[in-house]
């Protein structure tokens, strides 16, 4: 069965009038990017990615190896396209404009270059996940500088987002706002092919996925939800709920589109806005999942309709399967 390449399913769309010609290319230089990454990954102790870098990101926390070479993999092959006015890193404190030397295009791209890094060095699936939003204009109808507050838009707002995995084989999961597709990278043509398209999260579930050694800093809300269905057949819900958690969004995230459940980091007493990333984690995968026939929100308010007040915020984050999603929401009040 001859599946379509990635840039054939683009083309598509961009025959559709969905997308036009420099999202197309935008979308293929990002998922050139994954796959130079993802053979980086591939290689582990071989390819020099393992082990600490010795800096820390804007987030405090000790970057690896590869964080930082996946990081300069993604800036290198976007800052020269023309497509892009701004892009902004999670492991970087500011946006950095595309140089004056090169054409600026009308989007701003927004990514974390290696999610789940804790993972790299025990070879347990670790990705990329990038989200686009369109450059503003000022009132003159002139693009707009593309600084901090050009990017703080509400991920409704997003017009693709994406990520890959790099597990026991690449994956790439991206969204135009017309479903959510599922990419395979074939090793041995170097190309994506399609092999998920119009990804549909299964309704009916009974997977959770937490990080259960912050329960004792969890709001009632989401520890009455996680105890019933820890109370399994016994309990409220009447059946028996299983528990995955890999510690790598991106790995979670397409288990959860695969065969449904729920994905939680929600606030706690430590993390007092959430763990995850608004802008480089929350926005994105909310978009997809939403694509996917899903659900996603803070406990209170639809993370798409967030209104970010700052590049690097945290955010509490609840997604999946749309019923489950919503239980958890009404327990919020
Ligand atoms: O934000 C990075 C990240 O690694 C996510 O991919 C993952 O879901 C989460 O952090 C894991 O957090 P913890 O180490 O607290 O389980």
């Amino acid at each position: 069965m001859r599946r379509p390449t990635l840039t054939q399913f683009l083309i598509e769309r961009q025959r559709a009038g969905r997308i036009n010609a420099d999202l197309r290319l935008l979308i293929e230089t990002i998922a050139r990017a994954c796959k130079a990454i993802s053979t980086r990954v591939n290689k582990g102790s071989l390819g020099g990615g393992h082990g600490n870098a010795g800096t820390e990101n804007v987030q405090g926390e000790m970057q690896k190896n590869l964080d930082v070479l996946a990081n300069e993999v993604l800036l290198e092959a976007n800052e020269w396209g023309g497509n892009l006015a701004a892009l902004a890193s999670e492991e970087m404190e500011d946006v950095k404009p595309t140089p004056t030397h090169y054409p600026r295009g009308e989007y701003l791209l927004l990514f974390d270059p290696l999610d789940g890094s804790s993972n790299i060095d025990v070879n347990i699936s670790v990705g990329t996940i990038f989200s686009v939003l369109r450059a503003p204009h000022g009132p003159d109808g002139k693009p707009r500088e593309p600084d901090e507050k050009a990017f703080l838009q509400p991920g409704r707002s997003q017009v693709a987002a994406g990520f890959a995995v790099y597990g026991p084989t690449t994956l790439l999961v991206i969204t135009v706002g017309d479903g959510a597709h599922g990419f395979t990278l074939d090793r041995e043509t170097f190309s994506f092919a399609l092999t998920h398209p119009g990804i549909r999260i299964p309704v009916d579930t009974a997977e959770f996925a937490i990080n259960a050694s912050n329960m004792r800093r969890w709001e009632p809300p989401v520890r009455r939800y996680i105890d019933e269905c820890l109370q399994g057949k016994d309990g409220p819900r009447g059946k028996d709920f299983n528990m995955r958690w890999v510690a790598s969004m991106v790995a979670d995230v397409y288990r959860v589109l695969s065969r449904g459940g729920i994905f939680m980091y929600p606030r706690d007493s430590k993390n007092k806005d959430g763990r995850l990333r608004l802008m480089y984690e929350a926005n994105p995968m909310s978009f997809i999942v939403e694509q996917a026939g899903g659900a996603a929100t803070d406990g209170r308010t639809r993370i798409l309709d967030l209104q970010p007040s700052k590049l690097h915020q945290r955010v509490a984050v609840i997604l999946g399967s749309k019923q489950e999603v919503e239980r958890v929401t009404s327990y919020h009040g």
